[in-house]
């Protein structure tokens, strides 16, 4: 049964070697796919950012990443993550329960994702905790700063 905790920043490195090659992360080839390691630095230690991993024996399984707008009770998750051979075991509920849960006592009214419309894995774990499904919308961004452009993509 793996533990649901939050994340610290000791645990920056082992995150972003999760989080960093996801192709459902990917939103388009300019940008990139996963958080900066200095804003994910600053993420974890920042009190609009709840991040929560799911270790067991020590071992980093999965994560889930969300920001709250206190001043809109809204949350969004913005990734959750189980390591491919982990998957279907509850892992990714228990990971959005906890979250749930949290978000909840800090007085969260509202919670969004956006997941790939193949991602069929995302859409049946969010159905299964009783998000329902919204319009088809079109991902924009724009790179405000280097940081957030990826190396190969067209605004370098
Ligand atoms: C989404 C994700 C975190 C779910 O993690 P998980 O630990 O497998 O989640 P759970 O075991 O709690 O539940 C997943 C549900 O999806 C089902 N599922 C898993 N993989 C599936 C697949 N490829 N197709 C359809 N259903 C799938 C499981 O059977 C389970 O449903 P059930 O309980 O009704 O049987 C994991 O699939 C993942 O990391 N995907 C890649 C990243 C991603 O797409 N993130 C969302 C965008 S940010």
């Amino acid at each position: 049964m793996a533990n649901i905790r939050k994340a610290a920043l000791a645990d920056a490195v082992e995150l972003h070697k999760l989080g960093a090659n996801v192709p459902e992360f990917l939103v388009n080839e300019d940008t990139v796919n996963f958080w900066p390691r200095d804003i994910l630095d600053d993420a974890l230690e920042s009190d609009d950012v709840l991040v929560l991993v799911a270790e067991e024996q020590g071992q980093m399984l999965g994560f889930i990443i969300a920001s709250y707008v206190s001043g809109l009770k809204k949350a969004t998750i913005e990734n959750v993550f189980v390591t491919p051979a982990y998957r279907s075991q509850g892992i990714g509920e228990s990971l959005l329960d906890t979250l749930l849960k949290t978000l909840a006592e800090r007085g969260c009214e509202y919670v969004a994702t956006l997941v790939p419309h193949d991602a069929a894995g995302a859409y049946r774990l969010y159905q299964n905790v009783g998000f329902a499904k919204g319009g088809t919308f079109l991902w924009l961004d724009k790179a405000l700063s280097d940081n957030f452009k990826s190396p190969g993509g067209r605004n370098v």
